[in-house]
C-alpha cells in the first residue's frame, strides 16, 4: 500500500452530521464535518486514552469531540478544548493533536490525501458526467476480500473479459485487437482499443449498426487508483456509450473498498436501470470470485515469477507506476508494520504537518520502505 496518494474515502452523501470512521491504508481515520459543513479528516486515535473519535460528536465550533472526556479537536488536528481543565482557546498540552489530512470534496465523493507530500503528488480529478443531464448515472460499492492490486489488474486485462465475462467456446475472441500504453507517466496511462462487435442480437438490431467495431477507451488514473472507461457501445460515430470510473482504496492488504460510478448516455429513463445494475453486479461477482482467490494476496508478492505476455501490458504499466511510488519511498513497509503491531502502538499516515514538526507526536508513522534509487 502508498502514501502520498489521493484516495476517495467516501461518498459526500453519506457523510452527515455525525463523524464516520473510515479505515484505509490499514489505519483508522475520522471523516466530519465542521460548522460550514466543509468535511475534514484526522487520524481517529484520540491522543488522551486511544477513544475512538468516530464515536464522539460534531460540535457547533466545527470540532470533532472525543466520546471519552469531551476533548475537542478542530480540522487541522489540534486539541482546542479540554472541557474538564480549561477555558476554551486556552489547552497547554502542545502534544495533544492528531494527524490532519488534506481533504477535497467533489463530484460527490470526498477525497482525501493520506501521506506528508501534497504538492509531489497528482492531485484528484474532474468527473465531468456528474450532474450533465446527458447521462444517467448508478453507483455501486462494494468490500472485496483481496489487495487492491488484484482489484485494479483485472480491469487493466482485455483477455480476461472473454473467459471471466464470456463464452468459453469461441476463443478466438479472446484475442485483443492491437492496443498500446500511450501517454504514460507516473500518474497514469491511456489505451485505446477497437473491439470486433458482437453479432446484433435483440433490441442491439436497433441500436447498433452490424458490422462496425465499438471503440472503448480505458485510462488508468494514480489518484484514487481509478479506471476511467468509455465505451461506444452503438459503434464507431454512435453517440451510444457508457462511461465509468472504478475507484479503489486499500483498506488493509487483504481488503479493498470499491465505488463504481457508471454513466450511460442512452436509455436514460430510470427505468432501464434494473438491466444495467444486473449486468454490472453479475460482472462484479464475476471479477470479485476470480480476485480473491488468487494466490498470493498481494501482486508484489508475485511479481518475481510471475509469466507475462504481450497483453499483460497494461498491468505491466501499472505495476511500473507502483514501482515508481516505491523508489519515491512512499511504499508502506507491510512487514515492518506487522512487527510493530505486535506492540500494541498505534501507528500514523504521516501528514503534512510532520513534515513542519517531526518531533511532539503521540503516535510514530507507519514505516516505509527507503527510497531503491539514490535521488538524482
Ligand atoms: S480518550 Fe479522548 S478525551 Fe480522553
Ligand atoms: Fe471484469
Amino acid at each position: 500500500m502508498f502514501t502520498n496518494v489521493w484516495y476517495v474515502a467516501e461518498r459526500s452523501a453519506n457523510l452527515r452530521t455525525e463523524p464516520l470512521k473510515v479505515r484505509m491504508l490499514g489505519c483508522d481515520f475520522v471523516l466530519f464535518r465542521d460548522q460550514q459543513g466543509k468535511a475534514a479528516c484526522l487520524s481517529n486515535v484520540c491522543p488522551h486514552r486511544g477513544a475512538n473519535l468516530a464515536g464522539g460528536k460534531c460540535r457547533d465550533d466545527g470540532t470533532v469531540a472525543c466520546p471519552y472526556h469531551g476533548w475537542r479537536f478542530d480540522r487541522s488536528g489540534n486539541c482546542v478544548r479540554i472541557p474538564a481543565q480549561s477555558e476554551p482557546g486556552h489547552v497547554e498540552l502542545p502534544q495533544a493533536k492528531v494527524d490532519s489530512y488534506p481533504v477535497l470534496e467533489q463530484n460527490g465523493l470526498i477525497w482525501v490525501f493520506l501521506g506528508d507530500d501534497v504538492d509531489a503528488a497528482a492531485p484528484p480529478f474532474n468527473i465531468p458526467e456528474v450532474g450533465d443531464h446527458n447521462y444517467r448515472q448508478i453507483d455501486f460499492d462494494e468490500i472485496w476480500n483481496c489487495n487492491f492490486e488484484r482489484a485494479i489488474e483485472i480491469d487493466l486485462d482485455y483477455v480476461h473479459s472473454h473467459f471471466v465475462h464470456g463464452a468459453w467456446g469461441e476463443e478466438h475472441r479472446a484475442r485483443p485487437p492491437d492496443h498500446v500504453v500511450e501517454d504514460y507517466t507516473d500518474s497514469g496511462f491511456n489505451t485505446h482499443i477497437i473491439a470486433k462487435s458482437q453479432p446484433n442480437r435483440g433490441l442491439w438490431r436497433f441500436l447498433r449498426k452490424e458490422g462496425k467495431g465499438v471503440p472503448s477507451y480505458l485510462s488508468f488514473k494514480l489518484p484514487g487508483f481509478c479506471r476511467n472507461v468509455k465505451v461506444f457501445i452503438g459503434g464507431v460515430g454512435s453517440k451510444m456509450h457508457f462511461v465509468f470510473y472504478n475507484f479503489s482504496t486499500p483498506i488493509d492488504d487483504h481488503h479493498v473498498q470499491g465505488r463504481l460510478l457508471f454513466f450511460r448516455s442512452f436509455m436514460k429513463p430510470s427505468f432501464f436501470d434494473k438491466t444495467n445494475i444486473k449486468r454490472n453486479e453479475r460482472a462484479m461477482r464475476e471479477d470479485r470470485k476470480i480476485c480473491e482467490e488468487i494466490y498470493p494476496k498481494s501482486s508484489a508478492a508475485a511479481r518475481d515469477w510471475e509469466v507475462q505476455t504481450e497483453h499483460d501490458h497494461l498491468v505491466g504499466a501499472f505495476h511500473r507506476i507502483l514501482r515508481s511510488l516505491r523508489d519515491k519511498g512512499w511504499q508502506i513497509d507491510a512487514k515492518a508494520t506487522q512487527d510493530l503491531a505486535r506492540d500494541n502502538k498505534p501507528l500514523m499516515i504521516p501528514s503534512p504537518a510532520r513534515r513542519k514538526t517531526a518531533s511532539g507526536w503521540v503516535f510514530p508513522e507507519v514505516p516505509r520502505i527507503a527510497p531503491q534509487k539514490a535521488a538524482t
